[in-house]
């Protein structure tokens, strides 16, 4: 395969990720992204991606809030360790390649291989109360092969969800190879190894269900949440004996305090303790791991901090962006 000029010198592999501002990022995003995505730095030249164009396909119809949320999103991966001296943190929209790159991909992605795509089907039932009956939403996972290409990273950190929008990325990449020349690797997924972290009802942790903590959330929120969660209800008063395996709050505590769930085990089954207090020192627990993030949060937003990151990182992504767009203009003969 070529090599391209832009490559550093080191030939460390790329990675490039993408979270979507819909909302403020929670615990899972914390567990099941952000924390791998901090190690990758160490290994592998870095593009990480607020995707905001993403975001407008779901919603388009009210687009205010999604700008709203970039600023908080980038300062919770400040906060979590993202190295704006190693990586490229940027917004998608501040790199016009994208679109450019979506365009000229779109071209060569066969239909099918978008109504086929089971991420399609499954959204467009899950998502209610918008129309996605649209070109755009169809074509996400061209857009998400376009931000992977543009940068021809050879990884891509992702959860399992995302496996089918991965696998159309390296077809579209051996389509275009094929019709044109080997421009582009074919990027292999990195499946995190954090276990997965339920909502606070035990059902997915989502935006939509409001079941998370956000890991901007103060002490006294994370008690008032974790006090929602649903507990064995076999425990009516606090003499029953609890059973753990069906708790939701045992399973956090598995996650969160694996040290001491022996002892939590054993207190629960012997009614030796109450579930509130088991809730509160889980929120204790989630206090402890949140307060030093929040208290980096809270330098990192200060000023135009995030700003100048943000456009040091798309300073730094548009120059791969650009470079991978005139190969591909040479390859077309454009
Ligand atoms: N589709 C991804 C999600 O919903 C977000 C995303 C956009 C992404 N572009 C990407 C992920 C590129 C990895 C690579 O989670
Ligand atoms: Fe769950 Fe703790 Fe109550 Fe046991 S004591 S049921 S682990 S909340």
């Amino acid at each position: 395969m070529k090599k391209s000029e832009d490559r550093p010198a080191a030939g460390k592999k790329r990675v490039l990720s993408g979270m979507r501002p819909t909302g403020p990022l929670h615990l899972g995003h914390l567990l099941g992204a952000l924390s791998n995505w901090v190690r990758l730095q160490d290994e592998y030249e870095c593009f990480y991606m607020v995707a905001d164009w993403h975001a407008l396909m779901s919603e388009y119809a009210e687009p205010a809030p999604v700008r709203g949320y970039v600023r908080g999103i980038v300062a919770d991966w400040l906060a979590a360790g993202l190295d704006p001296e190693r990586s490229a943190i940027f917004l998608q929209s501040e790199v016009p390649e994208h679109a450019e790159l979506h365009l000229v991909l779109s071209m060569f992605t066969p239909l099918p291989w978008l109504e086929r795509c089971p991420t399609y089907k499954e959204q467009l039932q899950e998502i209610t109360g918008r129309d996605l009956m649209t070109y755009g939403f169809l074509g996400y996972p061209v857009l998400q092969a376009a931000d992977i290409l543009l940068y021809r990273a050879e990884c891509v950190p992702v959860g399992k969800d995302q496996l089918p929008h991965l696998e159309l990325t390296r077809e579209i990449a051996r389509r275009f190879n094929n019709f044109t020349r080997e421009i582009f690797p074919e990027p292999s997924a990195l499946l995190a190894r954090a276990p997965k972290l339920p909502g606070l009802d035990n059902r997915k942790m989502s935006k939509s269900y409001g079941n998370y903590i956000s890991l901007s959330d103060p002490p006294e929120q994370v008690v008032k949440k974790v006090r929602t969660m649903i507990t064995d209800p076999a425990r009516v008063r606090l003499r029953d004996p609890g059973h753990p395996e069906v708790c939701n709050v045992f399973n956090y505590h598995g996650i969160f305090s694996p040290g001491e769930i022996g002892e939590i085990e054993k207190l629960c089954r012997s009614a030796g303790i109450g579930c509130t207090a088991c809730k509160d020192r889980l929120s204790a627990k989630l206090t402890e791991l949140l307060e030093p993030l929040q208290r980096r949060r809270a330098e990192w937003i200060e000023g135009d901090r995030i700003e100048r990151v943000l456009a040091e990182g798309a300073a730094r992504a548009r120059a791969a962006a650009v470079e991978t767009m005139r190969e591909v203009k040479n390859a077309l003969g454009w």
